[in-house]
């Protein structure tokens, strides 16, 4: 890398706008959206679809709601042609969605894509050439004036392909390509003169979409060239504006959020945001951070993951774990801080009376997406005893209380350093089971016991243990079912404990339920021991909790 990048680099120009409105705007309603993903994100793909891909992604695209699709570039190829004019011929297109196919400003391929619909009710015609200073200068060798006729004659091609095949309702899309970086008043001037040829009317209105083709500006200056285009388009009533975001600077997002706020009413892009180099818009991101304001995106990712494995099977491209609402890891804390938080998050949520989401680290509600909670809290060498505590909740339905849990992550704390991995469920499942001597067959097996009291009120426990295969009678006298079998298993076996604090819970609802019972026991050399007992009945919970802790005596 260059010590001096300037002299390879130039900073891009700021817009002049210093009465720009949209900085303290919010966006409060959804634009429309359009899906590029089988024109832009296809044209992009190391193998781009086949027509199977292509017809699996587009009932995806339908299913979530999105009311425009640019279907492809039909004069690229006979691949691209038979679907999209396959799609109108077997009548595959929902009655509320609308196509839109692309072409370059050439007559033959203008005639080309018009055929490619023919027969269709209504469809998006999309036209678009390049306007800025480098590609004019670089690529096609074009002074201003000739590069706004290419324009202009793709507009009157338009209007006269459309008037030959009146039986489909026709509507235009023009793109300024590179209009990011070209002149802020030549786009303006060469959209105005194809406006001038179209005609369009608030009725009627032309598409104008406004392409990042390359991103190379912080967002903020995109959002001043909306609102400056916004303002000075004539008869901006019969205008639809639309947003058309790369990601080369990885402010794909934000730069269309920002343009919404300058005033665009519409939104291209692909789910996911693949697309060319670094991809386009995520329209998923898009939507969803709209949805996290308490805006209906008027879309539907309640199956995030069904989103992911057909873009994922159709693009050949793996989302990435990271990606915004979608990623595999998104909804996951492994650090202890993070974990602990969210488990009061919520356990708080749960209690509160309203529905507003209020969970620390997590912006959203994971359910909304279709997610579970499961996912959302893994444990490997970072995280503490509230992640563990959340998947032994979660997993075995075990509330361990608050001292237990510390005890316990201190033996899947040695395990995670042990195995340098993350612990799966099982992993920490099979640590409990180690940790407070649950294994079958267990130390002192509990067989047949009765519980009585005596005339004073005290509980008389009886009842037969096995050790080491031999079964005991044991006997033992208390004021609660806990001492007396406290004061058996002294008697039965000299094991002296003292109940420091006790716990139970229910394990799930109905005839399946079980019970839990927690003991913390100290020991007469002051050891601290934890034992845990699980029955369908509570009381028997109880007795194999200080059986369990009994077996940590020698
Ligand atoms: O990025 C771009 O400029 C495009 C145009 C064809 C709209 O994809
Ligand atoms: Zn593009």
């Amino acid at each position: 890398m260059l010590r001096d990048p300037s002299i390879k680099y130039r900073p891009f120009p700021p817009i002049v706008l210093p009465d720009r409105q949209w900085p303290s705007r919010t966006i409060t309603k959804a634009p429309r959206w359009l899906s590029t993903d089988l024109r832009d994100g296809n044209q992009a793909l190391i193998d781009p679809m086949d027509a199977e891909k292509k017809q699996r992604f587009f009932d995806l695209i339908c299913r979530v709601g999105i009311k425009e699709i640019e279907v492809g570039f039909p004069s690229a190829g006979a691949t691209e042609f038979d679907f999209i004019s396959g799609l109108v011929r077997e009548n595959r297109i929902p009655d509320d969605v609308t196509v839109q196919v692309l072409t370059q400003a050439r007559r033959d391929l203008i005639d080309t894509t018009f055929e490619s619909l023919r027969g269709a009710k209504t469809g998006i015609v999309h036209v678009y050439n390049a306007v800025s200073p480098a590609w004019r200068k670089i690529v096609f060798g074009m002074s201003r004036d000739e590069v706004k006729q290419i324009a202009i004659d793709a507009a009157m091609m338009l209007r006269d392909n459309a008037a030959a095949q009146p039986d489909t309702d026709w509507r235009f899309e023009y793109s300024p390509e590179t209009f990011s970086t070209a002149e802020i008043d030549f786009s303006v001037e060469v959209c105005a003169a194809v406006m001038d040829v179209l005609r369009p009317t608030a009725d009627r209105p032309i598409i104008f979409n406004l392409p990042a083709t390359v991103e190379c500006a912080t967002p903020n200056v995109y959002a001043d060239q909306i609102e400056y285009f916004c303002r000075n388009i004539p008869n901006r009533d019969a205008v639809i504006v639309s947003l058309h975001t790369h990601n080369d600077r990885g402010t794909g997002v934000a730069a269309a959020e920002l343009g919404m706020m300058a005033g665009a009413d519409r939104v291209e892009g692909c789910l996911l945001g693949n697309g060319e180099r670094t991809g386009n818009c995520d329209l998923v991101t898009v939507a969803m951070n709209l949805y996290t304001q308490g805006v209906d995106p008027g879309l539907d990712f309640s199956d995030i993951d069904e989103v992911v494995k057909t873009v994922e099977y159709c693009t050949n491209i793996p989302v990435h774990p990271r990606t915004p609402y979608a990623g595999d890891l998104v909804f996951t804390a492994f650090s202890g801080s993070h974990q602990d938080a969210i488990k009061k998050g919520f356990a708080a949520q749960e209690a509160k009376n309203d529905t507003l989401w209020e969970v620390p680290y997590l912006p959203i509600d994971p359910a909304d997406l279709g997610r579970s909670y499961e996912a959302v809290i893994r444990v490997n060498s970072q995280s503490g005893k509230g992640g563990v505590a959340w998947v032994l909740e979660q997993d075995k339905g075990l509330k361990l209380p608050k001292r237990m849990q510390a005890d316990f992550s201190r033996h899947v704390q040695r395990l995670a350093d042990e195995s340098s991995r993350e612990l799966n469920a099982a992993d920490i499942w099979g640590a409990f089971v180690q940790a407070y001597r649950l294994e079958q067959p267990q130390r002192f097996a509990l067989g047949a016991y009765d519980e009585t009291r005596a005339p004073n009120g005290d509980r008389i426990f009886a009842g037969s243990i096995e050790v080491d295969g031999v079964q005991q009678s044991v006997s033992g006298r208390g004021n609660g079912l806990i001492s007396s079998v406290v004061a058996a298993i002294k008697e039965g076996f000299g094991i002296d404990l003292d109940v420091s604090d006790y716990a139970e819970h229910a394990i799930g609802h109905g005839s399946g339920a079980q019970a839990a019972a927690y003991v913390e026991c100290r020991t007469p050399d002051g050891r601290t021991i934890w034992g845990v007992g699980i029955d369908e009945d509570v009381a028997t919970a109880s007795v194999r909790a200080i059986l369990s802790a009994a077996s940590a005596v020698e």
